[in-house]
């Protein structure tokens, strides 16, 4: 009798506050969240006032997002499929555990959203909000209803008097956006080879129209977060906006990919994710000097693993949280600075320094190590790796 939507403010969500009400005779109680979309919340309010609705809640997760999701998440270097920074598939537990929370503090039984049933978010959003709370109930309209069309879902708002704002210039691509990216999805891009025009991309200029010159950044870490930016102290979510700023400006983090859904499909994204381009190479950058390369590359074994669960939607799952204990545990040294260059396109590591450092000078140097290593004991470390292969050439096994 009570559900809690998230609820965007946009025309499908609008209508979909009305069909709930009509259809489950439910009270709505609408959540809209701050997570860095770049479009103001407050105006949800009032339209969702002007639905009749009740229960308002309007919430800035700008730095628990970043803070308590992007920050772990990144902890671990973490891509889909090569490629893929997660942008989407890390916001929706955080919005699958509000809408539990709120449902909870608003004893309502049962949570609904917009996603289609044919994509990964409605799964991402429905595992969470099980994990959480197995007894909730999910209402996804769009598996239910017959509303497939533009034209039939501004004809029921007509009928039920939806005051829709006429965006001029309205996107033809299927967008999300918060403060790790924002996607495009649908239009012209359903063709795989048909190339994404230049003006959809709106949060980086192309690589041919970034400056000429290049800008440096110092990146600072504690147990492998950026906590500071050349030098001054910022909370997470403030980190993330500069560096997509700075990144956007010089076009970095543009990104064309056909993925594959966890339902099945393959589909065809644009992303553009500038910040979290820079946090990936200078964060494996701080790792590469502070981290035993053992644990290093068994992050790297293990990484694909947490990518495709996060994508998958098992963010609140015990896996997910055993492999987090583990990733973080390795981050205890991961501390010191990272100084890139960025320029058309390009985030290049040119230095890194840290207390916890386990790069060795004496050891490395090309020049005089003064008996720090002795080469001599190389000779009888590649002997032994080498028995097995000899033993196998004497016994005859021919290699091709
Ligand atoms: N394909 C990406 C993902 O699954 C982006 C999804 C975008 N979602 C959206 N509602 N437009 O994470
Ligand atoms: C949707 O289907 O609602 C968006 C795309 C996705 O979830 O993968």
């Amino acid at each position: 009798n009570k559900v809690v939507l998230a609820y965007s403010g946009g025309l499908d969500t609008s209508v979909i506050a009305k069909w709930l009400e009509e259809t489950y005779r439910c009270e709505v109680v609408t959540f809209t969240a701050d997570l860095g979309q770049g479009e103001e919340v407050e105006p949800a309010r009032a339209k969702a006032e002007a639905l009749g609705i009740k229960e308002i809640f309007i919430e800035d997760l700008r730095e628990e997002f970043t803070r308590d999701f992007v920050f772990p998440m990144f902890r671990a270097n973490t891509i889909y499929e090569g490629e893929y920074l997660l942008g989407t598939s890390i916001a929706r537990p955080l919005i699958a555990k509000r809408l539990v929370e709120i449902a909870n503090e608003t004893g309502a039984d049962a949570i609904s959203h917009g996603a289609t049933g044919k994509g990964n978010d409605q799964v991402r959003f429905e595992l969470g909000a099980y994990a959480l709370k197995p007894g909730i109930q999910v209402i996804a309209p769009w598996r239910e209803w017959d509303l497939n069309s533009r034209e039939s879902l501004l004809a029921y708002c007509e009928k039920h008097n939806i005051v829709v704002e006429k965006k001029k210039g309205k996107s033809p691509y299927s967008m999300d956006a918060n403060l790790l990216h924002i996607s495009y999805e649908g239009g012209i891009l359903e063709d795989p080879w048909a190339e994404a025009e230049e003006d959809m991309w709106r949060w980086s200029v192309s690589p041919e129209q970034a400056p000429d010159q290049s800008t440096y950044i110092e990146l600072s870490y504690q147990k492998g977060d950026i906590v500071a930016i050349d030098d001054q102290p910022m909370t997470p979510a403030t980190v993330l906006a500069y560096l997509n700023k700075v990144g956007g400006d010089n076009g970095i983090g543009r990104l064309d990919i056909v993925e594959n859904r966890y339902v099945g499909m393959k589909s065809r994204g644009c992303y553009e994710t500038p910040g979290g381009t820079i946090m990936l190479k200078a964060h494996r950058a701080i790792e590469s000097i502070t981290l035993d390369r053992e644990v290093a590359h068994l992050k790297d074994e293990l990484m694909p693993r947490y990518a495709k669960l996060i994508y998958n939607g098992y963010w609140w799952s015990p896996e997910r949280e055993m492999l987090q204990q583990m990733i973080d545990q390795s981050q205890l040294p991961v501390n010191g600075k990272v100084r890139l260059k960025l320029y058309k396109g390009n985030v290049t590591v040119v230095g890194r320094q840290s207390d916890n450092s386990l790069f060795d000078e004496n050891i490395a140097t090309f020049e005089d190590d003064a008996g720090a290593y002795d080469q001599a004991d190389a000779a009888g470390f590649i002997k032994l790796n080498a028995l097995r292969l000899k033993i196998a050439a004497n016994k005859g096994r021919k290699l091709l």
